[in-house]
This record gives C-alpha cells, structure tokens and sequence, in this order.
C-alpha cells in the first residue's frame, strides 16, 4: 500500500493560451511516495531544503489530498514524502507537480476509483492555496501528459487532451522572484475586441498547427497580445531571449506560465542547442544566475 510517483513540470499558457493551455516536461519532476496510514488525515513529510510548509491546509499536495478524503470517508489518512526537484516558484509548475502527483498516488492506492477529470479538480484545490486562483493549465497536463487544453474549469474540469508533434523545449529559470498573484494582479481586467480576436485566432490556429503537425503554423501562432506584453516587463533578458532564440531558428516561444522562467519550442535538437546558448548568453551579460532545462513535451 505504497507508491512511488514522478510529477512532471508542466508550461501553462503557451503564449496565446492563457489559462487554457499547458503541457509537460520530461524534465525536471519531483518525486514522491504515498502510503495509506490508520492515522486519520494528511502527514506531509518534505524531503528537501525548501522549507513548504508541512502544515497540510498550507501546502499544495496537503490541500489536494484532504480535497481527495473528504470525496472517500471510508480513507482514514495518508502521509506523502516529497522529494522537490522543481523549483518553488520557477513558473514551471512547481506547484501544480505537487498538487497533482499527490492525487494521481492517492488514486492509485484506492484503485483508480476517480476520474482524470475528478483528478484535475481535487488538485485545484491544491494550486489555489499556492497562487489564491483555481486555474488548471499546469494541472491538466501534470495529470494527462502532453499538450491539453481545459475548455472550462466550472461546473467541472472539460479537459481535452491534445496530440501534438515531436517538439524539443528549451527552458531558462533566470533567478528573479515574481509571485503568479501578483503576475496575475497587474493584467488588464478589459481586453479591447481587435486584441480579442487576435487572440482567439492564434489560440484556434495553435491548436490546429499541433493536431496537423504544422510547425510553420504553430510558429505563426505563438503570439501573445494580451498577457504577454505587461508580464514582459517583470522579466529581465525577455526580449533578447525571445528574438535571439527566433533568429537561431526557434518556432517560438514567451513566458512559462507567470514567470519568471521562459520557454522556446525547436523543431530539432540543435535548434533548441542554439536556443540554450541564446539563453545562457543573455543571463551571463545580464549578470544574472539562472538553470537550463533542454527537454522535450511528455
Ligand atoms: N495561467 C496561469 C497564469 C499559470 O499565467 O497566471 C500560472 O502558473
């Protein structure tokens, strides 16, 4: 009555697709073990120096556990070690992993009982405790793998899992702190119609450039006239990354998530090398630490 579950990092946003659109890495991911304990609710044991909290309505994974039990009384309790390889607020759901891989492990030890859909809402609980909002977009992925769009969120998750091509991911962490309540705080509450329908075109024409393998397309669509253009300003190197990284041949790419980290998709593995060393150059003239994922979509 054990398990053990690796909980990917996950990109939410994909440039034009705010709230709606994520995907997951195959690096990094955290790790963690669940087991079934006659102690009634939830035991967090955090095994890194990251120092969450353990207290479970404080932490993400304990939220979307308790979230679980009240949905199966018959559970006494269940105690989670969390072994975090993805950083705290790296805008590469950090978070979400936590959430969600809790979930997926507490299901499995109950024998698949829930839905991935029932899944995804008991994480959320989880994702709301970190960032004070039910978005589902590292979530969804986390939990169904690859690229997935959430149509919804309410009444319950619609949550429609899309195939996508190959794609490499280059992801840079530069080592700046921006909190995703206060990414989400400073956004317009107002979108003037024009840039509404710019969005929607990119948003419909990036889900169709996946679905039909079209590179060129999905390079076309990684635009973002909403979001992107104030969250921008938070992130130092932004523009250097993102036009040095199209002129050695990315498709594109923007924001991971909130921030701070950044995200290209290559179409091949030396492109996305390329890109690497765009991002490595820009933070070395900036003066600024960062990490490098080179990945690919899981
Ligand atoms: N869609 C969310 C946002 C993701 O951009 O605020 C946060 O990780």
């Amino acid at each position: 009555n054990a398990i053990t579950v690796l909980a990917p990092a996950t990109v939410a946003n994909v440039v034009c697709g705010f709230d709606v659109l994520g995907f997951a890495l195959r690096e990094p991911n955290d790790k963690m073990q669940l087991r079934l304990t006659a102690e009634p609710g939830v035991r967090i044991i955090n095994d890194d120096a990251f120092g969450l909290p353990t207290e479970p309505t404080r932490n993400v994974a304990g939220a979307a556990l308790l979230a679980m039990l009240r949905a199966a009384p018959e559970v006494a309790g269940v105690e989670v070690r969390i072994r975090k390889r993805i950083r705290p607020g790296s805008g590469i759901g950090s978070s979400a992993a936590s959430a969600a891989g809790a979930v997926v492990g507490l299901n499995h030890l109950l024998g698949g009982r829930f839905s991935r859909a029932e899944l995804v809402e008991f994480a959320m609980y989880g994702e709301e405790v970190a960032s004070g909002v039910r978005h589902a977009d590292n979530i969804a992925p986390a939990i169904y793998g690859g690229v997935t769009l959430i149509r919804a969120t309410t009444p319950t998750p619609d949550v429609v899992p899309l195939d996508a091509p190959p794609l490499f991911v280059t992801v840079v962490h530069p080592q700046i702190e921006v909190k995703t309540a206060d990414a989400r705080r400073i956004l317009r509450q107002q979108v003037p119609l024009r840039d509404a329908i710019r969005q929607w075109g990119n948003v419909g024409a990036l889900v169709a450039g996946l679905l039909q393998h079209d590179y060129a397309l999905i390079g076309r669509s990684l635009e973002d006239v909403i979001i992107e253009p104030v969250r921008s300003i938070l992130i130092p190197g932004f523009q250097q990354v993102k036009e040095g990284s199209r002129a050695a041949g990315a498709l594109g790419g923007g924001i991971s998530g909130s921030g701070p980290s950044l995200f290209m998709l290559s179409q091949t593995e030396a492109t996305a090398q390329a890109v690497a060393e765009v991002m490595r150059t820009t933070y070395v003239q900036l003066g600024l630490a960062h990490f490098i994922y080179q990945t690919t979509i899981n």
